[in-house]
């Protein structure tokens, strides 16, 4: 019998995303809120004769299941930094989170592949380590790995943990087709080149800090922000009218989730946020609605499936 080990990770949403100008090496400057939410994917790594990858889930038929899969670049990556002799593993999949939907579903899938193969190989590797072959794998999966709710500056991957106070109840719409990140970010780009803006660099969302260490909802409702939200409305206009529809459902506010096209509503408490997608789910503007709340923890070990 070979072992295995198996990693259950959050999805992320951002409750403010300012993205400052391109930069030369091809990213945006970020000041980012990160919040991770009760939306999981669980990676097991097990030893194995023959490589593979098996996805099982939301989404499962549009995730690649070779050695271009994020999970599995994650596992190659820590087997090369810690000169593992026989990395042969078979990686499960199971996913809650939707696929290219701006939920940091690969970045979760590498962090939990991380995290899964350190514990099947006994690795002694650092929280440091990690974070950096977390952030040499996605700007994203170094906050799937913290978890909880954090601050992002730089690509998005240097992390300050965020003082919060209670859990935020959301209603997450996971949109019909998904987006490719950095064609959302590119038609920021585009959008903002036709406005003929200079962009300021991002600027700390200070008054939302202070909310969440509040924990009054009705304080972090209005300050949710997005600057990519334009851009992904922009791709999928019909976003929009998931927007509105959230609103009138209930929903305190509103936006796109990341780079989309999955679109995210706070809602006054657990039973407002069911209420909320109840009335969603019976538009039929959406793949999936679900209720998820958060913060909740980063990455962490599970019993082996
Ligand atoms: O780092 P990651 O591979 O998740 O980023 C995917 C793409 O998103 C990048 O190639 C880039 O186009 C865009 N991106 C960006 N600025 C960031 C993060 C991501 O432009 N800070």
């Amino acid at each position: 019998m070979m072992g295995g080990a198996t990693a259950r990770v959050p999805a992320k949403i951002n409750l403010h995303l300012g993205v400052g100008p391109l930069r030369e090496d091809g990213y945006h400057e970020l000041n980012t809120v990160f919040c991770a939410l009760s939306l999981y994917d669980d990676v097991t790594v097990r030893a194995a004769d023959e490589f593979s990858v098996t996805v099982r889930g939301e989404g499962q038929h549009d995730v690649p299941a070779d050695a271009t899969n994020l999970a599995a670049r994650a596992v190659a990556a820590i087997a090369e930094y810690a000169q593992v002799p026989d990395p042969q593993v078979a990686i499960e999949i199971e996913k809650q989170i939707p696929v290219a939907g701006g939920m940091a579903g690969g970045s979760a899938d590498a962090a939990g592949a991380l995290l899964a193969a350190a514990r099947l190989w006994r690795l002694d590797t650092g929280r440091e380590e990690l974070h950096d072959l977390a952030a040499s794998l996605g700007s994203d999966v170094p906050f799937s790995l913290l978890g909880g709710a954090a601050l992002g500056t730089n690509r998005g991957e240097e992390l300050l943990p965020v003082l919060h106070r209670g859990e935020l109840h959301w209603v997450i719409v996971a949109a019909k087709g998904g987006l490719s990140t950095p064609a959302v970010y590119h038609e920021l780009d585009r959008l903002r080149a036709g406005r003929g803006e200079t962009v300021p660099p991002p600027e700390r969302p200070d008054e939302l800090i202070v909310a969440l260490a509040s924990g009054d909802v009705h304080a972090v409702a209005p300050l949710l922000h997005n600057d990519l939200q334009p851009a992904a409305l922009s791709l999928q206009p019909r976003l929009r009218r998931t927007l509105r529809a959230g609103g009138e459902a209930g929903a305190l506010a509103g936006i796109v989730s990341g780079s989309g096209p999955t679109c995210v509503f706070l809602c006054d408490g657990e039973d407002a946020a069911i209420s909320v997608a109840t009335e969603l789910s019976g538009l039929g503007v959406a793949k999936a609605v679900r209720t998820a709340h958060g913060p909740v923890p980063g990455a962490r070990l599970i019993p082996a499936h």
